[in-house]
């Protein structure tokens, strides 16, 4: 695999003290990575909507040091110095100082914050790395002034799945595939890219609300369920399906057709859990509640002709995504109905974005 072009030439340009703010944004799998292998190598391509309201927000102050054997950083997260975050921070400086040297040469402030509530169940790494992603980037950018826009999102995504593999498709939108594919023109295992092919207006402005269903903390981390797929006994038909299902997806995102849509997009977060509840230690991560939003919307859509559809991640909150136009019906259904099964009544209304926003 050809890492060599993500190493940073050293350069003769000189920084000694910059500051840059990014937003990244969060994403939701449609077909979804579930399994990896070393150094965070996807076993199935995966592709994701990229979301617009939930997203990170992350400054980094960079202040020219002389030159240490490891990244030297404070952690902020909401204002709070946050030192229980930074082992995960540090290991992931650690594998990216390789295509990154200038770090060690760097003290660095980190100050994060969310736009979605803390402890809400909504995953925060795929957010939360791809804003120091680009941050660094934009240091580079100051280093080596001739690199290219695209450049910078390519290595960014690269530099963000080594923090979290989600991460590489939170950089750009609205559509985001990770992972070799032969479909996907210049796919990599390495970075997301976006999604090649003309999306079909339907897919335009698409919404995604999320209900908080249950908003502790993470029963299964992201390392340990990853691991749930080795020696799993069906992990090779579930890499090969999720390969099967982006390569239908590619064409239903261009054509349109939204019942195929729903049927793929429902299949997929179901086959997620379903290699839980079949791994070994096992894991059951829907709530009572999931299951019962599930049949409110399967209702609804029966009974109204409707386009809403769920997807879930490794947790037992729920996306439920639909069509713009139906915006209006759906939320009020969200509002007066699915509201009831969410904790304290909250949930998020959200729809698909373009990805990272410098500030
Ligand atoms: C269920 O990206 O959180 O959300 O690479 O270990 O950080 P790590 O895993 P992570 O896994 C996300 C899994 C998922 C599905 C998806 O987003 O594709």
């Amino acid at each position: 695999m050809n890492t060599a072009e993500f190493k940073f030439q050293s350069s003769n340009k000189s920084v000694q003290n910059l500051s840059v703010t990014w937003q990244t944004p969060s994403n939701i799998a449609l077909v979804k990575y579930w399994g990896k292998s070393d150094p965070q190598i996807p076993k199935n391509a995966s592709i994701s909507f990229t979301l617009n309201n939930c997203h990170t927000t992350t400054t980094i102050e960079f202040s020219k040091i002389a030159k240490n054997e490891n990244a030297q950083f404070e952690l902020f997260f909401e204002g709070k110095k946050k030192d229980d975050f930074k082992p995960k921070i540090a290991n992931f400086f650690e594998r990216i100082q390789e295509y990154c040297s200038y770090i060690l040469e760097y003290n660095m402030v980190i100050s994060s914050e969310n736009s979605f509530p803390h402890s809400s169940g909504i995953a925060s790494s795929a957010s939360g790395m791809s804003a120091i992603a680009m941050c660094l980037m934009s240091l580079e950018k100051q280093l080596s002034p001739n690199i290219t826009e695209s450049f910078i999102n390519k290595k960014a995504s690269f530099l963000a799945r080594l923090g979290s593999g989600s991460a590489s498709r939170s950089i750009e939108g609205p559509l985001v595939v990770w992972g070799k594919h032969a479909k996907i023109e210049d796919s990599s295992d390495l970075f997301g890219v976006k999604f090649p092919y003309k999306a079909h207006p339907i897919f335009e402005n698409y919404c995604d609300t999320i209900l908080l269903v249950d908003k502790g903390e993470k029963q299964v981390s992201s390392t340990v369920g990853h691991n749930l797929m080795y020696n799993h006994p069906y992990a090779e038909q579930r890499f090969l399906q999720a390969n099967n299902n982006l390569e239908k997806l590619t064409e239903i995102l261009q054509n349109g057709d939204i019942k195929n849509f729903i049927n793929l997009v429902e299949s997929e977060a179901l086959t997620l859990h379903a290699m839980m509840l079949t791994s070994n230690p096992y894991f059951i991560l829907m709530k009572p509640n999931t299951l019962e939003v599930i049949n409110k919307i399967w209702e609804y859509r029966n009974e109204n002709d409707s386009n809403i559809c769920f997807t879930l991640d490794a947790g037992a909150n729920v996306h439920v995504l639909y069509p713009n136009s139906e915006k209006t019906d759906i939320e009020l259904f969200i509002k007066n109905d699915l509201a009831n099964y969410c904790q304290k009544n909250q949930y998020i209304c959200d729809s698909v974005g373009l990805g990272a926003k410098p500030q």
